[in-house]
């Protein structure tokens, strides 16, 4: 790698690394239970003695029926074999430190007679080679040989991946046929390589979504927001828009949304440049209107794909799938609300839907007949079942 792009590498898998508490993992993992019995589970962004997702498997590994549990990490974590407890397995000294590691877990027991299974006896089959623990060959990059072939090896992945390379995390997991329940922003609801898998139903959201806090490492400079150090000196992140993604199948994704709106012109005004209505919440969803409607991208936490049809996303610049604008507006701008252009975007090209006539949600904003602008990115979607109009 050029000087300057391993750099820019560097400082971007820096920025990675959140750690998933335990409690996320749990409340999110019991709606998937029924898919863990007899399979091989994968966590290929995880340090065995520091990830959660390794913790939830291993110590819950009979209770799921695991077959088993493989874990890699990564040489650039700068946490890789930095606790006591890996060392202790491995043997301390400077040769173990920083490198990367495949634990393969195919059974779990109490092994220091204590009446009950915790890392300890975790750490002591390892210890005994009853379960194994040794050093990759190369960096533990979940891309390398090696970890495609652990990939290849299993049924599931499940992890929390490097965010700064979910779309490479996302095309390697469906390149090799995998199922997965991994973390990622909700921003990745709109990006160009990511909504298609959702529009086709090929993924989808799982059950937790929001907010979510995380340990990062001690390097992680203090913030005004969303940065706390706690008693014990750890520092925290938290993230506002954090989701689950997943192409296993939960029950979730069956329930259909009730609908008890009725549409009304006055209430749900149709876009001047796209034949589709404006939902600006999910839950105002009219139940009997045939058409298109635009709604907020939060809408994805609820998608039945027997109750609705996604056809299309718009995002800004970015993305336009599936739609053709009925008009061809030359001059869309990035602006504020105020209608002054934005730092970055300003002046850029954007096509998102433009409300007919003058919004009153203030949602969009209007500069002339020409300039157009909206702030929010929209799916579009079409009831697949309407209740029939009133008369
Ligand atoms: C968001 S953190 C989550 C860590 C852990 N999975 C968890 O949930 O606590 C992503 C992890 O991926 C690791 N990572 C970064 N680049 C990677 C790569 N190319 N291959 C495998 N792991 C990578 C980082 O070191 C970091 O520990």
């Amino acid at each position: 790698m050029a000087g300057n792009k391993s750099l820019k590498a560097a400082v971007r898998a820096k920025e990675d690394e959140f750690y998933t508490q335990l409690t996320d993992i749990e409340k999110e993992l019991r709606h998937y239970k029924q898919h863990f019995r007899g399979k091989t589970i994968l966590c290929n962004c995880d340090d065995p003695f520091e990830s959660n997702f390794f913790k939830y498997f291993v110590l819950n590994f009979n209770r799921l029926g695991i077959k088993k549990l493989i874990a890699t990490c990564y040489s650039g974590s700068p946490i890789a074999n930095q606790q006591l407890s890996l060392f202790d397995v491995l043997g301390s000294g400077e040769e173990n430190a920083n490198k990367p590691y495949k634990a393969i877990v195919t059974q779990v027991y109490d092994q220091t007679g204590d009446g009950g299974v915790d890392m300890l006896d975790v750490a002591e089959l390892f210890k005994n080679g009853v379960n194994e623990l040794v050093e990759l060959t190369g960096d533990g990059d979940f891309r390398s040989e090696e970890c495609l072939a652990l990939m290849d090896e299993s049924d599931i992945v499940v992890t929390n991946p490097p965010f700064s390379l979910f779309r490479e995390y996302v095309s390697t997991l469906l390149e090799h046929n995998k199922h997965f329940i991994i973390i990622g922003s909700q921003n990745a609801i709109t990006y160009k390589e990511f909504f298609p898998l959702l529009m086709q139903n090929k993924v989808w959201l799982g059950y937790g979504n929001g907010d979510m806090s995380f340990r990062v490492p001690e390097y992680f400079e203090a913030r005004e927001t969303r940065f706390w150090v706690d008693e014990d000196g750890q520092k925290w992140r938290s993230l506002g828009n954090i989701a689950w993604f997943t192409n296993l199948d939960i029950r979730k994704r069956h329930e259909e949304m009730i609908l008890v709106r009725r549409y009304n012109i006055s209430e749900y005004p149709g876009y001047d440049n796209y034949d589709a209505i404006e939902v600006s919440k999910t839950a105002d969803i009219p139940c009997d209107f045939t058409g298109v409607m635009g709604v907020p991208i939060t809408f994805m936490y609820k998608y039945n794909p027997d109750q609705f049809e996604i056809v299309g996303l718009v995002n800004g610049k970015d993305y336009l799938a599936g739609i053709k604008t009925t008009k061809n507006y030359k001059d869309y701008e990035e602006t504020r609300q105020n209608g002054t252009k934005t730092g970055s975007g300003g002046g850029k090209i954007n096509g998102n839907p433009v409300l007919r006539g003058k919004p009153k949600s203030g949602n969009y904003f209007v500069l002339n007949d020409e300039v157009v602008h909206s702030t929010y990115a929209r799916i579009f979607i079409r009831n697949k079942h309407p209740e029939e109009v009133n008369k």
